[in-house]
């Protein structure tokens, strides 16, 4: 039994925050930015959306693009570091909002690790036998815990959410063996360091500013290089596959820097290596969904997927997949009626 994902959504804020926007509040350039991390732009939620807006709006997106019965959905695992409230939980909130009345939903915080790791629980899940049909969506609006003032971390993020549907198949389809991994030791180069159990809110972590992200950027920069090809390389042995059976490799978005050092590493062509950090930044949970919601036209049946993440914790890993048959897409659909119309229309 496999779990293989047959429908896919995507959805980030339309509010746009580019490089210019950011040189124009704190010490930096457009051309660093660019140059350092291949950024240009973000999307930012308005003060009234929340994390589980995005991840409903995602899960929206799927469930009408593809005609998925939102009732047959047996479990939402959502994975996210910012949540709509410390408690409840956000997953809750989600199934409410997109009427996932016979499911339950529970939260998953692995930072930019955590949709690679819901995807794994949501497989294994499948994989037993107890569960045919779940959702797995990454959502994060980091806007919310990012300090606007520091120039080391508000050039990095954005904000979006990304969906799959999981579903049994008896096919070879679907996902084959990960390798995920954590080490603790990694915890104050990249954390929130207020709002939690050790050091709850209060007028000094406000006054420091310890709501916020911090992060010792070129250290984690080093740790998700050496990670990311090291994990990509092993799973690939796991998997019995060499790189030239990789057809597409789908990388965390954190930097440009990264995800090349990463593609070299393995020394597989960079045009199977998929980028779309340009626009939206590092958006966390919801990076990897929100690159196969993007390319998904790109991904055939039988082609093998490459997935690696690194991010807080620390935490990282990658798994390997067979692209299977999607379900009906309404998009696809109208986009080749469209490319159809207009061959004629040359003709
Ligand atoms: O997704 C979770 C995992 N996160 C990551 O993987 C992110 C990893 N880190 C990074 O992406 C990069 O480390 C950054 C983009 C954050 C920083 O780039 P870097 O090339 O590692 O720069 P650096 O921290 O080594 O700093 C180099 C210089 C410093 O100046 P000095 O000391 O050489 O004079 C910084 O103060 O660049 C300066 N700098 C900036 N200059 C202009 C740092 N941030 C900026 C900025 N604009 N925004």
């Amino acid at each position: 039994m496999n779990a293989v994902i047959t429908a896919i959504g995507g959805f980030v804020p339309p509010a746009i925050l580019d490089n210019k926007k950011i040189s124009e509040t704190v010490d930096t350039s457009e051309e660093w930015i660019e140059k350092r991390t291949g950024i240009k732009e973000r999307r930012i939620a308005d003060d009234d959306t929340a994390t589980s807006d995005l991840a409903s709006a995602a899960i929206e997106n799927l469930l009408e693009n593809y005609n998925v019965d939102r009732k047959e959905i047996e479990a939402l695992v959502l994975a996210t570091a910012t949540p709509d409230h410390i408690l409840s939980p956000t997953a809750s909130k989600v199934c409410e909002k997109s009427g996932l009345t016979n499911a339950f939903g529970v939260d998953l915080n692995a930072a930019c690790s955590g949709f690679l790791y819901a995807l794994e629980t949501a497989a294994s899940m499948i994989e037993s036998g107890r569960y045919e049909k779940i959702i797995v969506v990454g959502a994060d609006k980091m806007s919310s815990i990012v300090d606007y003032e520091d120039r080391n971390t508000c050039i990095l993020f954005g904000d979006g959410a990304g969906a799959v549907l999981l579903e049994k198949t008896e096919s070879n389809y679907g996902l084959m063996k990960s390798i995920l991994r954590t080490d603790g030791s990694g915890t104050s180069s990249l954390l929130v360091p207020a709002g939690g159990s050790k050091t709850p809110a209060s007028m000094q972590s406000i006054l420091h500013r310890s709501h916020f992200l911090k992060q010792e950027g070129s250290f984690v920069f080093k740790k998700a290089v050496a990670s990311m090809s090291q994990v990509s390389q092993d799973v690939l042995a796991k998997n019995e596959l060499d790189t030239d059976e990789i057809d597409w490799v789908i990388p965390h978005q954190a930097n440009l820097r990264i995800i090349n050092a990463v593609g070299e590493s393995l020394n597989i062509d960079s045009e199977k290596v998929k980028v779309n950090i340009e626009r939206y930044g590092n958006t966390t949970s919801a990076t990897i969904p929100l690159c196969l919601w993007d390319f998904r036209e790109d991904f055939k049946e039988g082609q093998n997927l490459l997935i690696t993440t690194f991010g807080a914790g620390f935490s990282w890993g990658a798994t390997c997949l067979k692209w299977g048959i999607m379900r009906d897409d309404k998009t696809t659909k109208s986009f080749r009626a469209n490319v159809r119309k207009k061959s004629v229309l040359t003709v």
